[in-house]
C-alpha cells in the first residue's frame, strides 16, 4: 500500500549508513511501489555538493549495495529523480535557510534522519528549530549509540526532546526491523501452543547469541571507545531479551509493546561488583583465522593498545514471576567462528522417562528463533528412530526455514523501519525511558569492570571466545547450542 507524500531529509547524506542502508532501503520501497508523488529525499552535509553529484552518489550506493537482479533502471531513474542536495552546517546554521526554501511550507510529512554522529544530533535539532523547520507533521530519526552510559544518554534525550516531542522521536534499533525479530511476536501472540508454557514451571534457560566473523571494519574511533556491551548488549540483546520475556501487550499499539518491554528491562537483576566476574566474561579477539584466511589481532588491528573488549557473555536473570530462576545467557563477539544470530528457548526435562536406558537419551525440547543467516525457526523435538529395531528415540527439528516457506527475498531492517517513520508507527521503534531502562542495567556492569579491573580475555579469533564464556554456562550444567 503506498504511503502519503513524504520529504525524506537524511544528514550525512553522503555517509556510510546512508549508502549503504538508507538508500539501498529506499530503493526498494520505490521498487515496490509504495512511494506516492511527489516524494522527495533530500541529501544534507557540510560537503558542498550539486543535486547532480548526490545523484551520483545515490547510484553508485544502489548499484554496489542491491543485487543487480534486483535493479530496475526504469524505477533507478524515477527515484533518482527525487534527489536534491543542500550543504549545510549544524554548528553554525549556514544552508538552513536553503534548506528551509527546499522544503517549503508544504504540512506534508517530513522525516529528518540523522545518519552522522551523536555529537551532532543536538546541534541538528536546535538548528531545525530555530529555522522553524520542524511542523506538527516532522519527525527526527536517530541512532545507537545514544549515550555512553545513563548520564550521556538522558543528556542526548534531554537534547532532541527540546525541539521535539516524544511522539515524534524514532530511535532506531535496527534488530527490531529484522524479519525474524517480528516473527518472535507472532510466533508467541499469533499461537496458543507457546504462551502456556512461556515461564518459569516450564524453560530451563534461554540463550541469546549475536556472533559476527568480522572483526574492527572502518569503526576504529567509535567501537574503542564502545565495546561490545555498549555496542550490541545495551540495545540489539536487550531488546531481544525483551521480546522473550514480555508479558503480552494488549495489542501492538506503540506504547502497548514498549510498556512491556520496559517492565521486563526493570526486572532485570542489577548485577554488582562482586557478582561481576562470576556472572559476565570480557574477551577479545588475537590472530587466528577467520572468514577464510589468517586475521589479525584486535590491538594489531588498532594500532595501540586496548583493554577493549570484541567479546561479551553475560548470565542474566530477570526478577519477576515469570522468570525467577530461568538464566538468560548473552553472549555476542566479533572474529567469532561463524556469523549466526538466534535465540534458544531450552525447555525442562521430562519430569520421568517410561523408557529403558536402551532407548537412548531423552534430549530437553528446544525452540531456535534464528535471526540470521537463513531465518527461520526450529522446534526439536524427541521422535522414535524409524524401523523394527525396539524403542530408539532420537532428537529431530521440526523446520520452518522462512526462504523454503516463502519464496521470497527477507527483506533488510531499514526498509520497514524507514517506511514505519513515514506512516509514524513507533511500534518497532525505542522510547525514551526504555534506552535509559537498559543503561540503568548496563552501568553498574561497567562499573563493577572497572572497579573490580576485569580484563578481556584473549581468544583466538574463529573460535567462540574465551573458555571463561563456555565455563559460565557448563558451571550451571548446560551448554551453549551448537549452530550449524
Ligand atoms: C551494529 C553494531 O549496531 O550492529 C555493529 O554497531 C554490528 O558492531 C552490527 O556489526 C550488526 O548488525 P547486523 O544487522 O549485521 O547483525
Amino acid at each position: 500500500i503506498p504511503v502519503d507524500p513524504f520529504d525524506f531529509i537524511v544528514f550525512g547524506g553522503t555517509g556510510d549508513l546512508a549508502e549503504r542502508k538508507l538508500l539501498p532501503a529506499l530503493y526498494y520501497r520505490q521498487r515496490d511501489h509504495q512511494f506516492s508523488e511527489p516524494t522527495r529525499i533530500i541529501g544534507t552535509s557540510r560537503a558542498k555538493l550539486s543535486d547532480a553529484d548526490f545523484q551520483a552518489f545515490a547510484r553508485k550506493a544502489i548499484t554496489d549495495h542491491v543485487k543487480a537482479d534486483d535493479i530496475d533502471e526504469k524505477e533507478l531513474e524515477r527515484f533518482l529523480a527525487r534527489f536534491s542536495y543542500v550543504p549545510a552546517d549544524a554548528t553554525t546554521g549556514a544552508g538552513f535557510d536553503a534548506l528551509k526554501k527546499a522544503v517549503g511550507d508544504s504540512d506534508r510529512i517530513r522525516a529528518f534522519y540523522m545518519a552522522v554522529s551523536p555529537s551532532l544530533f543536538g546541534d541538528i535539532s536546535h538548528q531545525l528549530r530555530e529555522h522553524r523547520l520542524i511542523t506538527p507533521n516532522s519527525r527526527i530519526v536517530v541512532e545507537k549509540p545514544i549515550g555512553r552510559d545513563l548520564a550521556s544518554a538522558r543528556a542526548l534525550n534531554d537534547l532532541v526532546g527540546d525541539d521535539f516531542g516524544e511522539q515524534q522521536i524514532f530511535r532506531i534499533d535496527h534488530y527490531l526491523g529484522k524479519e525474524t525479530v517480528q516473527n518472535l511476536m507472532a510466533l508467541r501472540f499469533a499461537n496458543m501452543l507457546y504462551e502456556p508454557l512461556w515461564n518459569s514451571a516450564h524453560i530451563d534457560h534461554v540463550q541469546i547469541t549475536v556472533a559476527e566473523t568480522v572483526g574492527l571494519e572502518d569503526r576504529v574511533t567509535y567501537y574503542d571507545k564502545a565495546g561490545a556491551l555498549r555496542d550490541m548488549v545495551q540495545n540489539h540483546i536487550l531488546q531481544l531479551l525483551c521480546l522473550v520475556a514480555m508479558e503480552a501487550p494488549s495489542s501492538m499499539d506503540a506504547d502497548a509493546v514498549r510498556d512491556e518491554k520496559l517492565k521486563v528491562l526493570r526486572a532485570l537483576k542489577r548485577i554488582n561488583g562482586n557478582e561481576a566476574p562470576k556472572l559476565t566474561v570480557r574477551g577479545q579477539y588475537r590472530a587466528g583465522a577467520s572468514a577464510g584466511g589468517p586475521v589479525e589481532g584486535y590491538v594489531e588491528e588498532l594500532g595501540h593498545g586496548s583493554d577493549t573488549e570484541t567479546f561479551v557473555a553475560i548470565k542474566a536473570e530477570i526478577a519477576n514471576w515469570r522468570w525467577a530462576g530461568v538464566p538468560f545467557y548473552l553472549r555476542t563477539g566479533k572474529r567469532l567462528a561463524t556469523r549466526v544470530s538466534e535465540i534458544v528457548i531450552e525447555f525442562k526435562q521430562i519430569p520421568h522417562s517410561i523408557f529403558g536406558e536402551s532407548a537412548g537419551n531423552i534430549s530437553p525440547n528446544q525452540l531456535v528463533i534464528r535471526l540470521q543467516p537463513n531465518e527461520g525457526v526450529k522446534q526439536y523435538l524427541m521422535v522414535k528412530d524409524p524401523g523394527p529395531g525396539g524403542m530408539r528415540l532420537r532428537q529431530i527439528p521440526l523446520d520452518m526455514s522462512f526462504a523454503q516457506s516463502f519464496h521470497s527475498r527477507a527483506p533488510d531492517a531499514y526498509e520497514r523501519l524507514v517506511m514505519d517513520v513515514v506512516r509514524g508507527n513507533q511500534t518497532l521503534f525505542m522510547r525514551r525511558d526504555e534506552v535509559e531502562a537498559a543503561w540503568s542495567w548496563v552501568d553498574p556492569i561497567l562499573k563493577a569492570w572497572e572497579q573490580n579491573g576485569q580484563d578481556a580475555q584473549g581468544y583466538t579469533a574463529g573460535t567462540w571466545g574465551p573458555s571463561s564464556s563456555i565455563a559460565l554456562i557448563e558451571r550451571d550444567g548446560r551448554t551453549w547450542h551448537e549452530s550449524n
